[in-house]
């Protein structure tokens, strides 16, 4: 079926055929990326969970794998489920994951590589101590999963996060140990939301305040903020907050109490969760992945036979200039891909218009785009759409001052088309808010049984800033990133029309009151090779 065989991205990670979710225990060694995965070997549906195993050389293009861990012990029977690894300074990897039991209850295991000097780590020994820890009294057996890496205390131990809840407070418990094999609870708990529910996959990771550079997650001293993630089960949403850690009581908090974790901002507005950073010693960086999960029915998934991607590899650092959020950017290998590009300077787009550019087959895209306001028009505006919310419209639904963007994987008639744009409101008082929102509404005709929506959220814009987005267009997934990576939108879509050849793009301004001036540079990207380990040439 060749509208199935379309939606198969060509550089984001995804295995050859099943169901993938979380990325696991990402980390570097011996010159090689490693990123693990909850896999199903079984079927395109969740269920018998794995971790399935990959490898790269730069973050972009992927050999796949035997299996690492399978269900094969009582204390992961039912699923080898989420986990993080941590590199010892003597060189050591210590995996820590969640495992269900033959008893339907959430323990953290321990796996080690079984030949370090093996650049692969094919092969993992479960410790034979395992579980290493238990849900602790009071907490539910079902509540108490995905640890995190590990970081390394002022006391010489070892300090590692679990989240959970009691009732609908989310919190995350610490643990200390000095040698991970035993395992000590610490009073209290690290950080509480009322109302969040359940916290999955913690991430817990300093960023600097005056560097650029990625931080060791055991890195502490001046100058640094902690980012605390927790992925909340009720909504499926990734939100993190910046907060101080206090490293005495092994509590942190946020910086503003009004974006706490959970209530405040998102890691990824889109179709996203389950996300995970790793300290990258190799560049300096901290790199995040995420799980992009289908939108289509699990009809379709079982019948092209595989469901979900990886995001591509985003760096993390902290927004110096805003000081209230992080940025994420895709991974500089991603620029290998690129292959010709074209750039258009200048294009004027009137209220109500539709460009169409001179792109053909642009299914494999990097695209930057600038956007100008006229400014008389701005300043004429007295108040427009306070209270704006990408969720309620969509790109249809004109207002005064947006919203005006790019149309993505649309077909020459607009049958079908995917808006990514930018939507400002202007409050009596003078003062704008500026949103960036992808809108799945039009994206596929087919569309019985597509869970399609209209994502978004706000995005800080400074005094002389213009407005800035990034896309990376891969067949059916849509990343979008706005102001440098302040805002990120994944979206999935499934045209049916708007494939292969006939897949173009489009110029559009839906604003009634502005007139906007957008420039331009489109990439086509090439595939990543992302293919079998060939075994027999080792
Ligand atoms: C998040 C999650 C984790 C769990 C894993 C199971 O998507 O539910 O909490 O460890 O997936 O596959």
């Amino acid at each position: 079926n060749a509208m199935l065989a379309w939606q198969r991205t060509a550089y984001h990670f995804q295995p050859q055929r099943n169901w993938m979710n979380d990325p696991d225990g990402p980390l570097y060694h011996m010159g090689w990326y490693h990123l693990f995965y909850q896999y199903n070997p079984h079927s395109a549906v969740w269920g018998n969970i794995t971790w399935g195993h990959t490898v790269s050389r730069d973050l972009i293009h992927w050999l796949y794998l035997p299996i690492a861990m399978k269900p094969d012990s009582w204390f992961d029977w039912y699923g080898v489920w989420t986990g993080s690894a941590t590199l010892l300074p003597d060189g050591q990897i210590m995996m820590l994951y969640t495992g269900y039991t033959d008893n339907y209850v959430q323990v953290q295991n321990l796996a080690y590589p079984a030949n370090l000097s093996d650049p692969l780590l094919l092969d993992w020994v479960k410790y034979a101590g395992n579980p290493v820890m238990v849900p602790p009294t009071g907490i539910a057996p079902e509540d108490f999963r995905d640890p995190t890496t590990a970081w390394h205390a002022w006391d010489d131990k070892w300090r590692v996060t679990i989240g959970s809840k009691i009732n609908t407070i989310g919190f995350n418990l610490v643990y200390q140990t000095t040698n991970f094999t035993t395992y000590e609870l610490l009073d209290g708990v690290m950080h509480a939301v009322p109302g969040t529910g359940m916290w999955e996959c913690v991430d817990f990771y300093p960023v600097s305040t005056t560097e650029m550079n990625g931080l060791d997650t055991s890195f502490s001293g001046p100058g640094i903020k902690h980012v605390l993630k927790a992925s909340l089960d009720d909504e499926k949403k990734d939100f993190y907050a910046l907060g101080t850690y206090d490293p005495s009581n092994d509590t942190w908090t946020p910086d503003n109490p009004e974006l706490d974790v959970g209530i405040g901002l998102r890691v990824d507005y889109g179709k996203y969760y389950a996300s995970k950073t790793f300290y990258d010693q190799h560049k300096q960086r901290r790199v995040l992945y995420g799980w992009i999960g289908e939108t289509d029915s699990e009809i379709d998934d079982i019948r092209k036979n595989w469901a979900c991607v990886q995001s591509i590899p985003r760096t993390v650092v902290f927004d110096q200039k805003t000081g209230s959020n992080i940025l994420q950017w895709p991974v500089e290998e991603v620029e290998t891909l690129r292959l010709n590009s074209t750039e258009f300077h200048g294009v004027e787009l009137e209220p109500g218009s539709v460009v169409p550019l001179n792109i053909s087959s642009a299914t494999q895209l990097d695209i930057t785009a600038t956007f100008e306001l006229d400014e008389g028009a701005l300043e004429a505006t007295i108040e427009a759409d306070v209270g704006y919310n990408c969720s309620t419209t969509g790109a249809v639904v004109r207002g005064t001052l947006g919203p005006f963007g790019l149309l993505v994987i649309a077909d020459d008639s607009l049958s079908e088309f995917t808006p990514v744009y930018f939507y400002i409101s202007k409050g009596i008082d003078g003062t704008y808010s500026t949103f960036i929102c992808s809108d799945e509404m039009r994206s596929s005709k087919a569309y019985y049984d597509l869970d399609e929506k209209v994502y978004g959220g706000m995005v800080p814009v400074l005094e002389g800033e213009k407005l800035t987005m990034r896309i990376l267009v891969d067949h059916s997934v849509v990343e979008s990133f706005a102001q440098g990576g302040r805002t990120v939108i994944s979206s999935r879509v499934y045209p049916t029309t708007a494939i292969y050849g006939a897949a173009r793009l489009f110029l559009f301004n839906n604003a009634t009151g502005v007139n906007v001036t957008a420039s331009l540079k489109v990439w086509r990207l090439d595939s990543a090779y992302i293919h079998d380990f060939p075994f027999d040439q080792m």
